[in-house]
């Protein structure tokens, strides 16, 4: 069976789950994939911190050049998070001719647009399915399921930690702060956890589903942005004798103005679905004019959840990897030629 050796750029939550469910379901994925799929190297800041996977057969390095440079590396997985120096050891990799999986939100959202220009390039994949909602395969699901469709509006629960925080503050009266340092503890926070209670990190996924739903080029700064720090026990409270719930969403439409983008804090009726979606699980509904409304509902964040996104990228690069026309379907929604504006 073909080997690919694919290297890890991070080796925390999302890294460590990568390795532990390629280590678990190595059979499975091997028969899915057509390869035996190896972690051969792995980098990260300090490379004597304790870990939540086996490392003994990774070689472990503080210089991601060495991953980008190793020319048995085919698959690079970027798991560091942030701009830089993710963003250039990206570039490297995909002029390298490497296919790139990423998790990264925050650089696909801001910087994506490049990204996707020089991937089609080298003619590589970049692939981006966990950073958006975790584990629930929703970019498949809207390149794939929903390509049929003309999408009329999305509208969802893109933030784990958030939805987590609400869900204690409801139903245990638990303090903002506290639930937070849990949420971090459980590693379903970002490396800054401003991003997911002021709301960043769930307008960076928001900019990135209408992307793909609008066939529009990636346009973070138009997105309406409110997080739930200002969300008190008492607003909970009110809303609850009222019968609504308090969840932060996501929502994008499609509008005779152009594509409306918002996430903020919103009052459910307590019966709806979505109101009921508790702790780190985020759902997303998408309405197609073909289908109707369709949910997607899963775990947002957490080690082995994302980790199962990472690897059907993976997957997906291997069963490609002998087919010359790689990025036949554009990874966004549109044309990485026509990077032209739309009303927005
Ligand atoms: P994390 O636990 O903080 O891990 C980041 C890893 O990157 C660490 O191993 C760190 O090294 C390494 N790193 C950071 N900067 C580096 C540098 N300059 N050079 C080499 N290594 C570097 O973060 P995470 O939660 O796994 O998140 C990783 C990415 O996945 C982020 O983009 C995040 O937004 C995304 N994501 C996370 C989740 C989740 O549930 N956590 C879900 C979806 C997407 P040290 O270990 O030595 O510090
Ligand atoms: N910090 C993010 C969240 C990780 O809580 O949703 C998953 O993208």
């Amino acid at each position: 069976m073909k080997v690919v050796k694919v290297g890890l750029l991070g080796l925390g939550t999302v890294g460590g789950g990568t390795v532990n469910v390629l280590t678990k379901n190595a059979q499975e994925i091997s028969r899915r994939s057509g390869c035996e799929i190896v972690v051969s190297s792995a980098s990260a800041r300090d490379i004597t911190r304790p870990r939540i996977c086996n490392t003994d057969t990774l070689h472990l390095t503080t210089d991601s050049q060495e991953i980008i440079n190793d020319p048995d590396v085919q698959i690079v997985v970027e798991l560091m998070g942030g701009i830089e120096p993710a963003k250039s050891l990206i570039l490297e990799a995909l002029s390298k001719g490497k296919h790139v999986v990423t998790a990264n939100k925050a650089l696909i959202a801001n910087h994506g647009n490049e990204l996707f220009v020089a991937a089609a390039e080298n003619k590589v994949t970049l692939a981006y399915e966990a950073a958006i909602a975790g584990g629930i395969p929703i970019v498949k699901a809207m390149r794939e399921g929903l390509s049929a469709n003309s999408i009329e509006w999305l509208a969802g629960i893109i933030n784990g930690t958030g939805n987590f925080i609400l869900t204690e503050m409801f139903e245990k009266g638990s303090v903002f702060s506290d639930v937070l340092k849990e949420a971090q503890e459980l590693g379903y926070a970002e490396a800054d956890p401003e991003y997911d209670v002021e709301g960043i990190d769930a307008a960076h996924k928001l900019c990135i589903l209408a992307s793909l739903a609008f066939g529009m080029p990636l346009n973070f700064e138009r997105v309406y942005t409110e997080g739930i720090s200002t969300v008190t026990p008492l607003d909970i409270a009110y809303a609850d004798e009222l019968g609504y719930r308090v969840k932060h969403l996501g929502v994008a439409r499609k509008t005779k103005m152009g594509v409306e983008m918002r996430v903020h804090p919103t009052l459910i009726p307590e019966k709806r679905l979505i109101a009921n979606v508790d702790g780190v699980m985020n759902a997303v509904v998408v309405k197609g004019n073909a289908v109707g409304p369709t949910l997607y509902y899963g775990a947002g964040a957490g080690a082995e959840a994302t980790a199962s996104a990472v690897i059907a990228d993976i997957i997906d690069i291997c069963r490609d990897l002998d087919t010359p026309t790689v990025n036949a379907v554009p990874a966004l929604g549109f044309a990485t030629s026509a990077l032209e504006e739309l009303p927005i």
